[in-house]
């Protein structure tokens, strides 16, 4: 084989391997194959990623109730804060990847979350009346957010995160009535 022939087909094995990854990185993304229109669908990604950084600030001001909470109904909200915050968690989880299966990449990174949340971090409350107070003004901005993302998520054709956010939208109204029935002596 003289050198020039090498040289070609050298040459043609770049030229495969070029097509077979690209084929590979058309062939990785999801959106191709969820017959739904990308445009749309990044104004989905966006709110989802808000939701995901007001979850997750949600989140760990749970946290601080549960640890924190003081004298009356401790026992009762100690309890309620701890079911409140793994709800958050699995919610967290469900929206990241929801994100992914639609071409998205979650933040991780708090640093991130806090410039982006509207929920922001609470210092550190004792009175249990407090804490579900903060609750439901979390519970109301977040609620606000998923019926926003809906109308997005409908326009778009995406189902899955409608019926997602339906979910939410299901327990967190019953979470609301409980925490109102529980704050309403002190109104
Ligand atoms: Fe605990």
């Amino acid at each position: 084989m003289c050198g020039y022939e090498k040289n070609t087909i050298f040459a043609s094995e770049i030229t495969i391997r070029v097509f077979i990854n690209k084929e590979r990185k058309r062939i990785m993304k999801s959106l191709d194959y969820l017959n739904l229109d990308a445009n749309k669908v990044a104004d989905v990604v966006k709110g989802l990623s808000r939701l995901l950084a007001d979850f997750q600030v949600y989140y760990a001001n749970l946290r601080g109730f549960h640890w924190n909470i003081k004298g009356d109904g401790f026992f009762t909200l100690h309890a309620k804060f701890e079911e409140l915050y793994n709800d958050a968690a699995n919610k967290v989880d469900e929206i990241a990847e929801r994100i992914l299966q639609l071409d998205g990449t979650p933040e991780h990174r708090y640093s991130k979350y806090l410039s982006v949340s509207t929920v922001k971090e609470t210092d550190v409350i004792h009175s249990g009346h407090k804490a579900v107070a903060h609750i439901l003004d979390t519970l109301k901005e977040i609620i606000r957010q998923e019926r926003a993302l809906i109308q997005t998520a409908s326009e778009a054709n995406d189902e899955v995160t409608v019926a997602l956010l339906d979910d939410y939208l299901k327990g967190q109204e019953k979470t609301v009535w409980m925490l109102v029935a529980f704050n309403s002596d002190r109104a």
